[in-house]
């Protein structure tokens, strides 16, 4: 499918999606979250796709939501066609989904990397939430999961003052998984990526839908649900030929099913 705001492109197992509006730097219009949201269902209908890496430009990830887009909008409207309802889509993915970060990743390109399940960071990443500045506040979810990521202290000041975040400062506040060198960033990315592909499905799947619970539910809940789809997934193919491979040392063969 032929895409305007974004570049796709498949390595091996892995889905690979482009910001690609390098004129707004990757500011999300509603045509981007539309297109992006098609590429990831192309990416979720394939079965031999096991990993999906979201990343943008070396100079931007994404500098938030389209703000020439939204200046013109006008409440009740708003609320009427719930706009960025469609971005919520992103963050209900079922494979696992990577944030590839390099430089700006500013209010809308926060939340989006925050959707994913964890962000590799280049090193020249910045992340914030400047909608203070606008007038406004985060409209994705980023009140949300920034004080989830970084808890209340760190995230009530980005979000009040609008200041930024260094690939540092992120790492050390648990908000990126790893910092690399910018030049390697993509390389490295894709080398998780590919390691996490070739799992079985069905497992790292199930893994991240139980690591997700902890958001939604208690810990007794929680272990209880993670209880349950463990014992399911001795339903499928791959436990038994992963175990098995191991008792006869040699490397699994898994079917992803
Ligand atoms: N929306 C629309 N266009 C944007 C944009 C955005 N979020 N961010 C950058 N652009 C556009 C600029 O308008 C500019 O376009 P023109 O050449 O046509 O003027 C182009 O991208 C390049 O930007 P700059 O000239 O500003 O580049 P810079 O290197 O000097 O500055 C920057 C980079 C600091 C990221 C600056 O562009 C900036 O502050 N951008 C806005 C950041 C922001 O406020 N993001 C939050 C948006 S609101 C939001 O996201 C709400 C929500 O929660 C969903």
């Amino acid at each position: 499918m032929a895409y305007e705001t974004i570049l796709t492109e498949v390595k091996g197992r892995v889905g690979v999606i482009t910001l690609n509006r390098p004129k707004a730097l990757n500011a999300l219009n509603s045509q981007l979250i539309e297109e992006l949201n098609l590429a990831l269902d192309d990416y979720e209908r394939n079965p031999d796709i096991g990993c999906i890496v979201l990343t943008g430009s070396e100079k931007a990830f994404a500098a938030g939501a389209d703000i020439k887009e939204m200046s013109v909008l006008e409440y009740p409207q708003i609320y009427l066609d719930d706009f960025f309802a469609q971005a919520d889509r992103i963050g209900q993915r079922r494979k696992p989904l990577i944030a590839a970060v390099a430089g700006y990743a500013l209010g809308g390109g926060c939340e989006l990397a925050l959707m994913c399940d964890f962000i590799y960071a280049g090193d020249n990443a910045r992340f914030g939430q400047p909608e203070i500045n606008l007038g406004v506040l985060p409209g994705i979810g980023g009140t949300q999961r920034l004080t989830r990521a970084l808890g209340k202290a760190k995230a009530m000041e980005m979000c009040l003052t609008g200041r930024q975040m260094d690939a540092k400062e992120a790492e050390t506040a648990g908000l990126v998984a790893q910092v690399f060198p910018v030049g390697q960033l993509l390389e490295e990315t894709l080398k998780a990526a590919n390691t996490i592909a070739e799992k079985s499905l069905p497992s790292t799947m199930m893994t991240k839908e139980a690591i997700n619970r902890v958001f939604e539910t208690s810990l007794a809940e929680g272990v209880r649900f993670e209880r349950r789809i463990f014992h399911a997934i001795f339903a499928t193919h791959d436990q038994k030929e992963g175990m098995n491979a191991f008792v006869e040392k040699r490397k699994p063969d898994f079917k992803h099913q």
